[in-house]
Protein backbone atom coordinates (compact mmCIF):
# COMPACT_ATOMS: atom_id res chain seq x y z
CA UNK A 1 0.00 0.00 0.00
CA UNK A 2 1.45 3.53 -0.98
CA UNK A 3 1.46 6.21 1.18
CA UNK A 4 -1.93 7.28 2.37
CA UNK A 5 -2.99 10.71 1.15
CA UNK A 6 -6.91 10.37 1.34
CA UNK A 7 -8.70 9.58 5.29
CA UNK A 8 -12.40 8.69 5.48
CA UNK A 9 -14.29 8.72 9.06
CA UNK A 10 -17.95 7.67 8.96
CA UNK A 11 -19.22 9.18 11.86
CA UNK A 12 -18.74 12.87 13.20
CA UNK A 13 -19.49 12.07 16.79
CA UNK A 14 -17.18 12.32 20.04
CA UNK A 15 -14.52 9.96 18.73
CA UNK A 16 -14.70 10.79 14.87
CA UNK A 17 -14.91 14.38 15.13
CA UNK A 18 -11.60 15.65 17.53
CA UNK A 19 -9.36 12.23 16.17
CA UNK A 20 -10.06 13.49 12.68
CA UNK A 21 -9.61 17.27 13.22
CA UNK A 22 -6.08 16.61 15.07
CA UNK A 23 -5.29 14.27 12.41
CA UNK A 24 -5.70 16.76 9.67
CA UNK A 25 -4.21 19.55 11.52
CA UNK A 26 -0.62 17.17 12.08
CA UNK A 27 -0.67 16.09 8.24
CA UNK A 28 -1.38 18.66 6.14
CA UNK A 29 -0.42 16.15 2.78
CA UNK A 30 -3.48 14.00 4.02
CA UNK A 31 -7.34 14.46 3.23
CA UNK A 32 -9.37 14.05 6.03
CA UNK A 33 -12.96 14.14 5.63
CA UNK A 34 -16.28 13.09 8.31
CA UNK A 35 -18.80 11.87 7.12
CA UNK A 36 -22.27 11.40 8.82
CA UNK A 37 -25.82 10.85 7.85
CA UNK A 38 -27.25 13.23 10.70
CA UNK A 39 -27.26 16.02 8.75
CA UNK A 40 -27.91 18.78 11.44
CA UNK A 41 -24.68 17.38 13.16
CA UNK A 42 -22.38 17.71 9.60
CA UNK A 43 -23.44 21.25 9.52
CA UNK A 44 -22.91 22.13 12.85
CA UNK A 45 -19.31 21.10 12.52
CA UNK A 46 -19.27 23.61 9.01
CA UNK A 47 -20.93 26.54 11.40
CA UNK A 48 -18.54 29.34 10.51
CA UNK A 49 -19.34 30.52 14.26
CA UNK A 50 -16.73 27.86 16.43
CA UNK A 51 -19.16 28.34 19.29
CA UNK A 52 -21.37 26.30 17.58
CA UNK A 53 -19.77 23.29 17.19
CA UNK A 54 -21.85 20.18 18.18
CA UNK A 55 -18.93 18.60 20.17
CA UNK A 56 -18.24 20.67 22.80
CA UNK A 57 -14.30 19.92 24.01
CA UNK A 58 -11.47 22.28 25.02
CA UNK A 59 -9.26 23.16 21.89
CA UNK A 60 -11.11 21.64 19.26
CA UNK A 61 -12.65 24.72 18.33
CA UNK A 62 -9.16 26.12 17.59
CA UNK A 63 -7.78 22.81 15.68
CA UNK A 64 -11.09 22.94 13.42
CA UNK A 65 -10.86 26.19 12.80
CA UNK A 66 -6.98 25.72 11.27
CA UNK A 67 -7.72 22.49 9.51
CA UNK A 68 -11.51 22.93 8.25
CA UNK A 69 -11.15 23.83 4.44
CA UNK A 70 -8.02 22.82 3.97
CA UNK A 71 -7.45 19.64 4.65
CA UNK A 72 -10.24 18.75 6.65
CA UNK A 73 -14.17 18.43 5.63
CA UNK A 74 -17.04 17.27 7.19
CA UNK A 75 -20.03 16.30 4.56
CA UNK A 76 -22.90 14.37 4.40
CA UNK A 77 -21.67 12.55 1.06
CA UNK A 78 -21.10 9.16 2.34
CA UNK A 79 -20.53 7.33 -1.00
CA UNK A 80 -18.53 10.06 -2.61
CA UNK A 81 -15.71 10.38 0.74
CA UNK A 82 -15.67 6.24 0.82
CA UNK A 83 -14.99 6.14 -2.93
CA UNK A 84 -11.84 8.63 -3.18
CA UNK A 85 -10.90 7.31 0.48
CA UNK A 86 -7.47 5.21 0.86
CA UNK A 87 -8.13 4.60 4.15
CA UNK A 88 -11.61 3.99 6.15
CA UNK A 89 -12.20 4.73 9.68
CA UNK A 90 -15.44 3.25 10.83
CA UNK A 91 -16.37 5.48 14.08
CA UNK A 92 -20.43 5.27 14.81
CA UNK A 93 -21.96 4.75 17.45
CA UNK A 94 -22.17 1.20 19.38
CA UNK A 95 -25.22 1.67 22.17
CA UNK A 96 -26.04 -1.22 24.22
CA UNK A 97 -28.56 -3.73 22.29
CA UNK A 98 -32.15 -2.19 23.64
CA UNK A 99 -34.34 -5.09 22.43
CA UNK A 100 -33.96 -9.06 21.62
CA UNK A 101 -31.05 -11.30 22.76
CA UNK A 102 -28.55 -9.45 24.47
CA UNK A 103 -30.49 -6.42 25.62
CA UNK A 104 -29.15 -4.61 27.86
CA UNK A 105 -25.49 -6.31 27.86
CA UNK A 106 -24.46 -6.30 24.16
CA UNK A 107 -23.29 -4.06 22.00
CA UNK A 108 -25.98 -3.10 19.06
CA UNK A 109 -23.41 -3.38 15.96
CA UNK A 110 -26.05 -2.25 13.27
CA UNK A 111 -24.54 0.83 12.54
CA UNK A 112 -21.07 -0.84 12.55
CA UNK A 113 -22.82 -3.79 9.61
CA UNK A 114 -24.73 -0.61 7.97
CA UNK A 115 -21.18 0.79 7.63
CA UNK A 116 -19.52 -2.02 6.29
CA UNK A 117 -22.59 -2.97 3.62
CA UNK A 118 -21.66 0.56 2.66
CA UNK A 119 -17.91 0.83 2.26
CA UNK A 120 -18.63 -3.11 0.14
CA UNK A 121 -21.35 -1.54 -2.24
CA UNK A 122 -19.04 1.70 -3.11
CA UNK A 123 -15.40 0.68 -2.86
CA UNK A 124 -13.43 0.17 -6.33
CA UNK A 125 -10.34 -0.11 -5.42
CA UNK A 126 -8.78 -1.74 -2.54
CA UNK A 127 -9.32 0.02 1.20
CA UNK A 128 -7.73 -0.44 4.24
CA UNK A 129 -11.09 -0.15 6.95
CA UNK A 130 -9.84 0.46 10.53
CA UNK A 131 -12.19 0.33 13.66
CA UNK A 132 -12.36 3.11 15.78
CA UNK A 133 -15.63 2.70 17.50
CA UNK A 134 -15.46 0.51 20.98
CA UNK A 135 -16.12 -2.64 19.75
CA UNK A 136 -16.66 -6.32 21.13
CA UNK A 137 -13.87 -8.50 20.68
CA UNK A 138 -14.40 -10.30 17.42
CA UNK A 139 -16.23 -7.30 15.59
CA UNK A 140 -13.73 -6.83 12.95
CA UNK A 141 -14.39 -10.80 11.96
CA UNK A 142 -17.98 -9.51 11.00
CA UNK A 143 -16.53 -6.19 9.43
CA UNK A 144 -14.38 -8.68 7.10
CA UNK A 145 -17.01 -11.41 6.30
CA UNK A 146 -19.47 -8.52 5.01
CA UNK A 147 -16.16 -6.84 3.35
CA UNK A 148 -14.98 -10.15 1.84
CA UNK A 149 -18.31 -11.15 0.39
CA UNK A 150 -19.02 -8.06 -1.63
CA UNK A 151 -17.50 -10.08 -5.15
CA UNK A 152 -16.28 -7.13 -7.31
CA UNK A 153 -12.86 -8.64 -6.25
CA UNK A 154 -11.67 -5.88 -4.17
CA UNK A 155 -9.21 -5.85 -1.12
CA UNK A 156 -10.02 -4.74 2.10
CA UNK A 157 -7.19 -4.90 5.17
CA UNK A 158 -9.00 -4.68 8.47
CA UNK A 159 -7.84 -3.03 11.25
CA UNK A 160 -8.65 -2.18 14.96
CA UNK A 161 -7.34 0.91 16.54
CA UNK A 162 -9.20 1.76 19.26
CA UNK A 163 -9.57 5.03 21.13
CA UNK A 164 -8.59 5.82 24.39
CA UNK A 165 -9.03 9.64 24.64
CA UNK A 166 -10.72 11.03 27.63
CA UNK A 167 -13.73 13.57 26.69
CA UNK A 168 -12.70 16.93 28.01
CA UNK A 169 -9.00 16.29 28.15
CA UNK A 170 -9.63 14.82 23.94
CA UNK A 171 -7.23 17.42 22.61
CA UNK A 172 -4.19 16.62 24.93
CA UNK A 173 -5.17 13.11 24.93
CA UNK A 174 -4.96 12.86 20.79
CA UNK A 175 -1.78 14.93 20.90
CA UNK A 176 0.47 13.63 23.50
CA UNK A 177 -1.67 10.29 23.77
CA UNK A 178 0.29 7.57 26.17
CA UNK A 179 0.18 5.29 23.27
CA UNK A 180 -1.27 3.97 20.23
CA UNK A 181 -2.70 0.61 19.91
CA UNK A 182 -3.05 -0.66 16.29
CA UNK A 183 -4.48 -4.26 15.58
CA UNK A 184 -3.92 -6.25 12.05
CA UNK A 185 -3.44 -9.62 10.53
CA UNK A 186 -0.29 -10.53 11.10
CA UNK A 187 0.52 -11.66 7.19
CA UNK A 188 2.52 -9.68 5.04
CA UNK A 189 -0.53 -7.36 3.75
CA UNK A 190 -1.96 -6.95 7.24
CA UNK A 191 1.67 -5.62 8.42
CA UNK A 192 1.74 -3.44 5.17
CA UNK A 193 -1.54 -1.77 6.54
CA UNK A 194 -0.87 -1.71 9.30
CA UNK A 195 2.40 -0.26 8.48
CA UNK A 196 -0.15 2.49 6.76
CA UNK A 197 -1.67 3.68 9.98
CA UNK A 198 1.62 3.71 11.57
CA UNK A 199 3.04 6.14 9.08
CA UNK A 200 0.22 8.59 9.55
CA UNK A 201 0.23 8.51 13.19
CA UNK A 202 4.08 9.30 13.32
CA UNK A 203 3.60 12.59 11.93
CA UNK A 204 3.61 13.67 15.56
CA UNK A 205 3.57 10.59 17.71
CA UNK A 206 6.93 9.08 18.59
CA UNK A 207 7.15 5.39 16.99
CA UNK A 208 8.28 4.08 20.70
CA UNK A 209 4.39 4.85 21.92
CA UNK A 210 2.73 2.93 18.97
CA UNK A 211 2.06 -0.59 19.47
CA UNK A 212 0.89 -3.19 17.33
CA UNK A 213 -0.57 -6.22 17.81
CA UNK A 214 -2.59 -8.70 16.68
CA UNK A 215 -6.76 -7.87 15.86
CA UNK A 216 -8.08 -9.27 18.83
CA UNK A 217 -5.51 -8.20 21.20
CA UNK A 218 -6.11 -4.39 20.26
CA UNK A 219 -9.52 -5.34 20.73
CA UNK A 220 -9.88 -6.90 23.73
CA UNK A 221 -6.80 -4.33 24.90
CA UNK A 222 -9.45 -1.32 24.86
CA UNK A 223 -12.23 -3.25 27.13
CA UNK A 224 -9.88 -4.12 29.22
CA UNK A 225 -8.14 -0.64 29.69
CA UNK A 226 -11.90 0.89 29.71
CA UNK A 227 -13.15 -1.99 32.58
CA UNK A 228 -9.78 -1.49 34.88
CA UNK A 229 -10.12 2.16 35.15
CA UNK A 230 -14.17 1.96 36.40
CA UNK A 231 -13.10 -0.91 38.38
CA UNK A 232 -11.01 1.60 39.93
CA UNK A 233 -13.50 4.28 40.92
CA UNK A 234 -15.76 1.62 42.10
CA UNK A 235 -13.46 0.48 44.46
CA UNK A 236 -12.83 4.13 45.54
CA UNK A 237 -16.12 4.25 45.83
CA UNK A 238 -16.63 0.90 48.25
CA UNK A 239 -14.28 2.35 49.78
CA UNK A 240 -15.97 5.61 50.36
CA UNK A 241 -19.26 3.94 51.66
CA UNK A 242 -17.06 2.44 54.75
CA UNK A 243 -15.01 5.77 55.33
CA UNK A 244 -18.27 7.22 55.64
CA UNK A 245 -19.12 4.63 58.34
CA UNK A 246 -16.37 4.51 59.87
CA UNK A 247 -14.86 8.36 60.10
CA UNK A 248 -11.81 8.20 57.86
CA UNK A 249 -11.58 10.42 55.04
CA UNK A 250 -11.88 8.92 51.61
CA UNK A 251 -9.24 11.64 50.25
CA UNK A 252 -6.52 10.70 52.74
CA UNK A 253 -7.01 7.55 52.11
CA UNK A 254 -7.12 8.09 48.25
CA UNK A 255 -3.75 9.83 48.94
CA UNK A 256 -1.95 7.19 51.12
CA UNK A 257 -2.68 4.66 48.40
CA UNK A 258 -1.99 6.55 45.36
CA UNK A 259 1.59 6.58 46.57
CA UNK A 260 2.31 3.71 46.28
CA UNK A 261 3.90 3.70 42.81
CA UNK A 262 2.25 -0.23 42.35
CA UNK A 263 -1.06 1.39 42.64
CA UNK A 264 -0.15 5.26 41.56
CA UNK A 265 -2.67 8.19 42.31
CA UNK A 266 -4.94 8.73 39.68
CA UNK A 267 -8.78 7.82 38.90
CA UNK A 268 -8.95 7.22 42.82
CA UNK A 269 -11.27 10.32 43.30
CA UNK A 270 -14.74 9.07 44.77
CA UNK A 271 -17.85 10.44 43.14
CA UNK A 272 -21.79 9.80 42.93
CA UNK A 273 -20.77 7.34 40.25
CA UNK A 274 -18.95 7.10 37.01
CA UNK A 275 -20.36 8.37 33.61
CA UNK A 276 -20.13 8.03 29.76
CA UNK A 277 -20.70 6.30 26.72
CA UNK A 278 -18.13 3.61 27.34
CA UNK A 279 -17.35 2.34 30.81
CA UNK A 280 -20.43 0.88 31.45
CA UNK A 281 -21.21 -0.01 28.06
CA UNK A 282 -17.52 -1.52 27.76
CA UNK A 283 -18.05 -3.93 31.01
CA UNK A 284 -21.51 -4.61 29.90
CA UNK A 285 -20.17 -6.43 26.56
CA UNK A 286 -16.84 -8.25 28.84
CA UNK A 287 -19.53 -9.73 30.86
CA UNK A 288 -21.68 -10.91 27.85
CA UNK A 289 -18.30 -12.14 26.00
CA UNK A 290 -17.42 -14.26 29.20
CA UNK A 291 -20.93 -15.58 30.17
CA UNK A 292 -21.15 -16.55 26.17
CA UNK A 293 -17.55 -18.80 26.68
CA UNK A 294 -19.17 -19.88 29.48
CA UNK A 295 -16.76 -18.45 32.06
CA UNK A 296 -19.40 -17.63 34.24
CA UNK A 297 -16.70 -16.41 37.70
CA UNK A 298 -15.42 -14.11 35.13
CA UNK A 299 -18.54 -12.52 33.83
CA UNK A 300 -19.51 -11.87 37.59
CA UNK A 301 -16.34 -10.71 39.07
CA UNK A 302 -16.10 -7.48 36.08
CA UNK A 303 -20.45 -7.39 36.56
CA UNK A 304 -19.39 -6.30 40.48
CA UNK A 305 -18.17 -2.89 38.89
CA UNK A 306 -21.17 -2.07 37.60
CA UNK A 307 -23.13 -2.81 40.56
CA UNK A 308 -20.68 -1.47 43.17
CA UNK A 309 -21.92 2.09 40.34
CA UNK A 310 -25.44 1.48 40.06
CA UNK A 311 -25.59 1.34 44.21
CA UNK A 312 -23.08 4.58 44.80
CA UNK A 313 -25.98 6.58 42.67
CA UNK A 314 -29.11 4.95 44.73
CA UNK A 315 -27.09 5.67 47.91
CA UNK A 316 -26.77 9.20 46.97
CA UNK A 317 -30.22 10.22 45.91
CA UNK A 318 -31.05 8.11 49.11
CA UNK A 319 -29.22 9.80 51.74
CA UNK A 320 -30.28 13.34 50.31
CA UNK A 321 -34.04 11.70 51.14
CA UNK A 322 -33.30 10.46 54.49
CA UNK A 323 -31.24 13.68 55.21
CA UNK A 324 -34.31 16.06 53.88
CA UNK A 325 -36.32 14.51 56.53
CA UNK A 326 -37.29 12.02 54.66
CA UNK A 327 -39.34 13.18 52.13
CA UNK A 328 -38.32 15.96 49.47
CA UNK A 329 -42.39 15.68 47.61
CA UNK A 330 -43.03 19.04 46.34
CA UNK A 331 -39.19 20.74 47.47
CA UNK A 332 -36.91 22.11 45.35
CA UNK A 333 -33.85 20.85 45.09
CA UNK A 334 -30.76 22.52 42.58
CA UNK A 335 -28.53 20.59 40.61
CA UNK A 336 -25.39 21.91 39.70
CA UNK A 337 -24.25 20.03 36.92
CA UNK A 338 -25.31 17.41 34.57
CA UNK A 339 -22.33 16.21 31.92
CA UNK A 340 -21.13 12.76 33.22
CA UNK A 341 -18.09 15.00 33.78
CA UNK A 342 -16.53 18.44 33.32
CA UNK A 343 -15.41 20.06 29.94
CA UNK A 344 -17.68 18.25 28.03
CA UNK A 345 -21.24 18.70 26.71
CA UNK A 346 -21.91 15.09 26.87
CA UNK A 347 -24.36 13.37 29.59
CA UNK A 348 -24.05 10.03 28.12
CA UNK A 349 -24.98 7.32 31.18
CA UNK A 350 -24.16 10.37 34.02
CA UNK A 351 -24.95 10.17 37.03
CA UNK A 352 -27.18 12.94 37.20
CA UNK A 353 -29.51 11.41 34.95
CA UNK A 354 -29.99 8.67 37.70
CA UNK A 355 -30.09 10.88 41.02
CA UNK A 356 -32.74 12.99 38.97
CA UNK A 357 -34.86 9.81 38.26
CA UNK A 358 -34.72 8.46 41.73
CA UNK A 359 -35.76 12.25 43.31
CA UNK A 360 -38.73 11.98 40.71
CA UNK A 361 -40.29 9.31 42.04
CA UNK A 362 -39.74 11.13 45.63
CA UNK A 363 -42.29 13.66 43.78
CA UNK A 364 -39.16 16.55 43.81
CA UNK A 365 -39.03 19.39 41.80
CA UNK A 366 -35.36 19.51 40.35
CA UNK A 367 -33.88 22.43 39.33
CA UNK A 368 -31.22 22.19 36.70
CA UNK A 369 -28.07 23.92 36.03
CA UNK A 370 -24.97 23.06 33.45
CA UNK A 371 -22.73 24.94 32.11
CA UNK A 372 -22.51 23.44 28.90
CA UNK A 373 -25.39 21.06 28.78
CA UNK A 374 -29.16 22.19 27.21
CA UNK A 375 -32.52 21.73 28.08
CA UNK A 376 -33.49 19.15 25.07
CA UNK A 377 -30.50 17.02 26.25
CA UNK A 378 -31.60 16.69 29.51
CA UNK A 379 -35.19 15.68 29.18
CA UNK A 380 -34.55 13.23 26.54
CA UNK A 381 -32.19 11.59 28.87
CA UNK A 382 -34.65 11.13 31.50
CA UNK A 383 -37.76 10.56 28.81
CA UNK A 384 -34.68 7.68 27.44
CA UNK A 385 -35.29 5.88 30.97
CA UNK A 386 -39.06 5.24 30.25
CA UNK A 387 -40.01 5.72 34.05
CA UNK A 388 -42.77 8.04 33.60
CA UNK A 389 -44.50 9.91 30.70
CA UNK A 390 -42.06 12.89 29.00
CA UNK A 391 -45.09 15.79 30.24
CA UNK A 392 -44.35 14.20 33.66
CA UNK A 393 -40.24 14.62 33.71
CA UNK A 394 -40.93 17.58 31.82
CA UNK A 395 -43.24 18.67 34.80
CA UNK A 396 -40.26 17.78 37.96
CA UNK A 397 -37.56 19.45 35.62
CA UNK A 398 -36.77 23.16 35.16
CA UNK A 399 -33.63 23.86 33.59
CA UNK A 400 -32.12 27.19 34.19
CA UNK A 401 -29.44 29.15 32.44
CA UNK A 402 -28.18 31.22 35.90
CA UNK A 403 -27.03 29.05 38.59
CA UNK A 404 -28.22 31.61 41.09
CA UNK A 405 -31.60 30.89 39.75
CA UNK A 406 -31.53 27.81 40.08
CA UNK A 407 -30.27 27.59 43.69
CA UNK A 408 -33.16 30.33 44.60
CA UNK A 409 -35.76 29.09 47.69
CA UNK A 410 -34.00 25.35 47.01
CA UNK A 411 -34.12 23.13 49.91
CA UNK A 412 -30.93 21.56 49.08
CA UNK A 413 -28.35 21.88 46.38
CA UNK A 414 -26.40 18.61 45.10
CA UNK A 415 -22.94 18.80 42.89
CA UNK A 416 -23.21 15.97 40.19
CA UNK A 417 -20.13 17.20 38.01
CA UNK A 418 -17.10 18.71 39.38
CA UNK A 419 -17.09 21.65 36.59
CA UNK A 420 -14.71 24.56 37.77
CA UNK A 421 -16.81 27.15 38.17
CA UNK A 422 -18.85 26.37 40.67
CA UNK A 423 -16.02 26.87 43.53
CA UNK A 424 -15.84 30.35 42.71
CA UNK A 425 -19.53 31.21 42.99
CA UNK A 426 -21.02 33.65 45.31
CA UNK A 427 -21.66 31.14 48.25
CA UNK A 428 -22.86 33.58 51.32
CA UNK A 429 -25.49 34.66 47.87
CA UNK A 430 -26.47 31.28 47.52
CA UNK A 431 -27.02 30.47 50.98
CA UNK A 432 -29.06 33.60 51.64
CA UNK A 433 -31.45 32.75 49.03
CA UNK A 434 -32.53 29.32 49.95
CA UNK A 435 -34.78 27.61 52.53
CA UNK A 436 -33.04 26.51 55.94
CA UNK A 437 -31.60 24.50 56.30
CA UNK A 438 -29.82 24.76 53.11
CA UNK A 439 -27.81 21.70 52.41
CA UNK A 440 -25.16 20.53 50.12
CA UNK A 441 -24.61 17.66 48.80
CA UNK A 442 -21.28 17.79 46.99
CA UNK A 443 -21.41 14.29 44.83
CA UNK A 444 -17.87 15.14 43.16
CA UNK A 445 -15.94 16.45 46.59
CA UNK A 446 -15.27 20.01 44.63
CA UNK A 447 -16.56 22.65 47.65
CA UNK A 448 -14.55 23.40 50.62
CA UNK A 449 -16.77 22.49 53.31
CA UNK A 450 -15.46 24.14 56.05
CA UNK A 451 -15.93 27.07 54.53
CA UNK A 452 -19.63 26.35 53.37
CA UNK A 453 -20.34 25.44 56.89
CA UNK A 454 -19.34 28.43 58.31
CA UNK A 455 -21.58 30.15 56.31
CA UNK A 456 -24.40 27.86 57.83
CA UNK A 457 -24.77 25.27 54.75
CA UNK A 458 -25.35 21.72 56.76
CA UNK A 459 -22.39 19.90 54.41
CA UNK A 460 -22.36 16.49 53.21
CA UNK A 461 -20.04 14.76 50.91
CA UNK A 462 -19.12 11.39 49.53
CA UNK A 463 -16.77 9.15 51.62
CA UNK A 464 -16.20 11.70 54.85
C1 LIG B 1 -12.95 6.84 29.25
C2 LIG B 1 -11.47 6.44 29.24
O1 LIG B 1 -10.76 7.20 30.24
C3 LIG B 1 -10.87 6.67 27.87
O2 LIG B 1 -9.53 6.22 27.83
C4 LIG B 1 -11.71 5.90 26.84
O3 LIG B 1 -11.22 6.15 25.53
C5 LIG B 1 -13.17 6.29 26.93
O4 LIG B 1 -13.66 6.12 28.26
P1 LIG B 1 -14.27 9.15 29.43
O5 LIG B 1 -15.46 8.28 29.67
O6 LIG B 1 -14.36 10.20 28.39
O7 LIG B 1 -13.01 8.24 29.02
O8 LIG B 1 -13.87 9.88 30.81
P2 LIG B 1 -13.10 9.43 32.12
O9 LIG B 1 -12.18 10.52 32.50
O10 LIG B 1 -12.49 8.10 32.00
O11 LIG B 1 -14.24 9.40 33.24
C6 LIG B 1 -15.28 8.44 33.22
C7 LIG B 1 -16.17 8.62 34.42
O12 LIG B 1 -15.50 8.24 35.62
C8 LIG B 1 -16.63 10.06 34.65
O13 LIG B 1 -17.99 10.07 35.02
C9 LIG B 1 -15.75 10.54 35.77
O14 LIG B 1 -16.34 11.57 36.52
C10 LIG B 1 -15.61 9.27 36.58
N1 LIG B 1 -14.41 9.28 37.44
C11 LIG B 1 -13.16 9.27 36.87
C12 LIG B 1 -14.54 9.25 38.82
O15 LIG B 1 -15.65 9.25 39.34
N2 LIG B 1 -13.40 9.24 39.59
C13 LIG B 1 -12.15 9.23 39.06
O16 LIG B 1 -11.18 9.22 39.82
C14 LIG B 1 -12.03 9.26 37.65
C1 LIG C 1 1.99 -7.59 50.16
C2 LIG C 1 2.04 -6.11 49.81
O1 LIG C 1 2.68 -5.95 48.55
C3 LIG C 1 2.83 -5.37 50.88
O2 LIG C 1 2.81 -3.95 50.58
C4 LIG C 1 2.19 -5.63 52.24
O3 LIG C 1 2.93 -4.98 53.23
C5 LIG C 1 2.11 -7.13 52.52
O4 LIG C 1 1.42 -7.78 51.45
P1 LIG C 1 3.68 -9.63 49.89
O5 LIG C 1 2.48 -10.49 50.20
O6 LIG C 1 4.93 -9.89 50.63
O7 LIG C 1 3.35 -8.09 50.12
O8 LIG C 1 4.07 -9.78 48.34
P2 LIG C 1 3.49 -9.16 46.98
O9 LIG C 1 4.65 -8.84 46.13
O10 LIG C 1 2.49 -8.09 47.15
O11 LIG C 1 2.78 -10.42 46.33
C6 LIG C 1 1.63 -11.04 46.87
C7 LIG C 1 1.17 -12.18 45.96
O12 LIG C 1 0.65 -11.68 44.73
C8 LIG C 1 2.31 -13.13 45.60
O13 LIG C 1 1.82 -14.45 45.65
C9 LIG C 1 2.64 -12.75 44.17
O14 LIG C 1 3.18 -13.81 43.45
C10 LIG C 1 1.27 -12.35 43.64
N1 LIG C 1 1.33 -11.40 42.48
C11 LIG C 1 1.83 -10.16 42.61
C12 LIG C 1 0.85 -11.81 41.24
O15 LIG C 1 0.36 -12.93 41.08
N2 LIG C 1 0.93 -10.94 40.18
C13 LIG C 1 1.42 -9.68 40.29
O16 LIG C 1 1.43 -8.92 39.27
C14 LIG C 1 1.88 -9.29 41.56
P1 LIG D 1 -18.92 8.33 19.66
O1 LIG D 1 -18.86 8.81 21.09
O2 LIG D 1 -18.57 6.87 19.53
O3 LIG D 1 -18.18 9.20 18.70
P2 LIG D 1 -21.43 9.52 18.75
O4 LIG D 1 -22.83 9.06 18.96
O5 LIG D 1 -20.98 10.82 19.32
O6 LIG D 1 -20.48 8.32 19.25
O7 LIG D 1 -21.13 9.60 17.18
C1 LIG D 1 -21.43 8.60 16.25
C2 LIG D 1 -21.93 9.26 14.94
O8 LIG D 1 -22.02 8.25 13.93
C3 LIG D 1 -23.30 9.91 15.02
O9 LIG D 1 -23.20 11.28 14.67
C4 LIG D 1 -24.16 9.12 13.99
O10 LIG D 1 -25.06 9.95 13.29
C5 LIG D 1 -23.09 8.59 13.05
N1 LIG D 1 -23.50 7.39 12.27
C6 LIG D 1 -24.05 6.25 12.73
N2 LIG D 1 -24.24 5.36 11.72
C7 LIG D 1 -23.78 5.95 10.58
C8 LIG D 1 -23.67 5.56 9.18
N3 LIG D 1 -24.06 4.34 8.77
N4 LIG D 1 -23.15 6.44 8.31
C9 LIG D 1 -22.72 7.66 8.73
N5 LIG D 1 -22.78 8.09 10.01
C10 LIG D 1 -23.30 7.26 10.93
Amino acid sequence: MSKITNICCIGAGYVGGPTMAVIAAKCPHIKVTIVDLNVARIAAWNDENLDNLPVYEPGLDKIVGEARGRNLFFTTEVEKAIDEAQMIFISVNTPTKTYGLGKGKAADLKYIELCARQIAAVAKDDKIVVEKSTLPVRTAEAVRSILDNTGNGVKFQILSNPEFLAEGTAMEDLLAPDRVLIGGDTDAEGVAAIDALVEVYANWIPKERILTTNVWSSELSKLTANAFLAQRVSSINAMSELCEKTGADVSEVARAIGMDSRIGPKFLKASVGFGGSCFQKDILNLVYIAKSYGLDEVADYWEQVIIMNDHQKRRFAANMVKTLYNTVSGKKIAFLGWAFKKDTNDTRESAAIYVADDLLYEQAGIAVYDPKVEEAQILSDLNYLESRTPEQNQKGITVFADPYEACKDAHAIAILTEWDEFKGYDWQRIYDNMKKPAFVFDGRNVLDGEYLKSLGFVFHVIGR
